[in-house]
């Protein structure tokens, strides 16, 4: 059979449209051809897209002209307008983590400890059914890229789940490491949040994917979650807080440590850690208890390799791991980060729904959950930890 031929465009032009670029790369059951890449930096889009061959768009419209596909690669504040203004173009919208959020009243003084946290959870809900209304007037369709979905060891996690007809009783989980590169990342008003959003989306959203699978394939229908419990910190921001040069440290009204704690509606748990504080390199796991196996799922690091390594210049010229402090001694080296991460198994099915119509295992439901369940997470930390109802989709 021929491949079908699809036609991409990128939006923004940073750190993740590099990796999408690079998944795009890999793609094998369908012919995709990339148009060009709109940002609102124009030199370094421009930039961008000269390195990689491509055309650069000042315009979202004009490049939207030209695609069956945008991938919105923005920060979290853009998430909305680009991908609405792709669904209503009819095009395939493939959008970054996390899908939407509230970033302020648009104040200069906005902060984001100042603010009742109710209003983000109204605002984001908001925002939620207007890209759901969105993708139902549309011919096209919201793609969520939640890498951790299609992480090797989630989607063998799927396969015992569907095979065993296994009962989850507990999740737990972790995205954590010392700080992330983004400027955006240290505001709310441009993030949305914290740590418990910009990270703990990943673990829960897999963690929800999973309950999802469950329910599905023992009785035919899902497994949502019911109320939340969390708590925020932010450590670096503390008086008290010794700064010893590891751990990103500038953040301006952010959290930096999360705890989420999840009762499902058939009454198991998920339990989620995030947070900017911890060393040695990324740290990224789910483990699953269930009624019949037991699962935990390395996403990084993993010990597929292992490196020693007695002097660091030795390795000067070595990617090692993401986030890793230093290259010397022992290290669990990564051969191919981007493959255990998701990122090349998440383009080859999202293009596989565009090109020939087969169902995405990350959609918006799973992304409006994760939105609605962080949000009310917020708003139970300010509670000090009082559970909070969750609205589900
Ligand atoms: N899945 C993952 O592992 C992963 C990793 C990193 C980031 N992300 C997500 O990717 C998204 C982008 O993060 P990043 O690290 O690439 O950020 P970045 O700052 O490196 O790049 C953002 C790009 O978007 C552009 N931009 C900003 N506003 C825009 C607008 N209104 N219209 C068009 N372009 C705009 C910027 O000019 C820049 O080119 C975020 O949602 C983040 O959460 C996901």
């Amino acid at each position: 059979m021929a491949k079908k031929h699809v036609r991409t465009g990128i939006v923004g032009t940073g750190f993740s449209a590099s990796f999408h670029f690079e998944a795009l790369g890999k793609i094998y059951g369908t012919d995709v051809e990339v148009i060009g890449a709109h940002t609102i930096d124009v030199e370094g889009g421009k930039a961008y897209c000269e390195k990689r061959g491509i055309r650069f768009f000042e315009k979202l419209e004009d490049l939207l002209g030209e695609v069956d596909v945008i991938h919105c690669c923005t920060p979290p504040y853009a998430h909305e307008p680009v991908t609405i203004a792709g669904l209503k173009a009819d095009k395939y919208v493939i959008c970054e983590k996390p899908l939407t959020g509230y970033f302020g009243d648009g104040s200069e003084d906005f902060h984001g400890e100042r603010f009742p946290k109710q209003q983000a959870l109204d605002a984001a809900l908001a925002s939620v059914d207007r890209l759901i209304a969105a993708e139902q007037a549309s011919k096209g369709r919201l793609l969520y890229a939640e890498n951790w979905v299609y992480a090797p060891a989630i989607q063998k996690e799927r396969e015992i789940l569907e095979k065993t007809g296994g009962q989850i009783l507990w999740i737990h989980g972790e995205e954590a490491h010392s700080g992330s590169h983004s400027v955006d990342y240290a505001y709310w008003s441009r993030c949305g949040g914290g740590v418990m959003i910009g990270k703990g989306c990943h673990p829960l959203t897999a963690a929800l994917y999973l309950k999802r699978v469950e329910g599905f394939a023992r009785d035919g229908k899902t497994i949502q979650p019911k109320s939340v419990t969390a708590r925020c910190h932010a450590v670096t921001r503390l008086p008290s807080f010794r700064d010893e040069g590891h751990i990103r440290c500038d953040y301006y009204d952010i959290d930096d440590f999360s705890m989420m704690h999840v009762e499902m509606t058939d009454g198991t748990m998920i339990t989620v850690f995030a947070s900017d504080i911890v060393l040695g390199g990324i740290h990224n796991w789910l483990e699953i208890c269930g009624n019949n196996h037991r699962a935990v799922c390395n996403i990084n690091p993993n010990t597929l390799m292992q490196t020693y390594n007695p002097v660091e210049e030795n390795f000067a010229d070595i990617y090692v791991v993401e986030k890793i402090g230093t290259k010397q001694g022992w290290a669990c080296t990564a051969p191919d980060e981007d493959l255990i991460t998701g990122y090349p198994a998440e383009m080859e099915a999202f293009y596989r729904t565009i090109a020939y119509g087969e169902e995405p295992q990350s959609t918006m439901g799973l992304a409006a959950d994760t939105i609605s369940t962080i949000y009310s997470a917020y708003v139970s930390a300010e509670r000090g930890g009082a559970a909070v109802d969750v609205k589900t989709y």
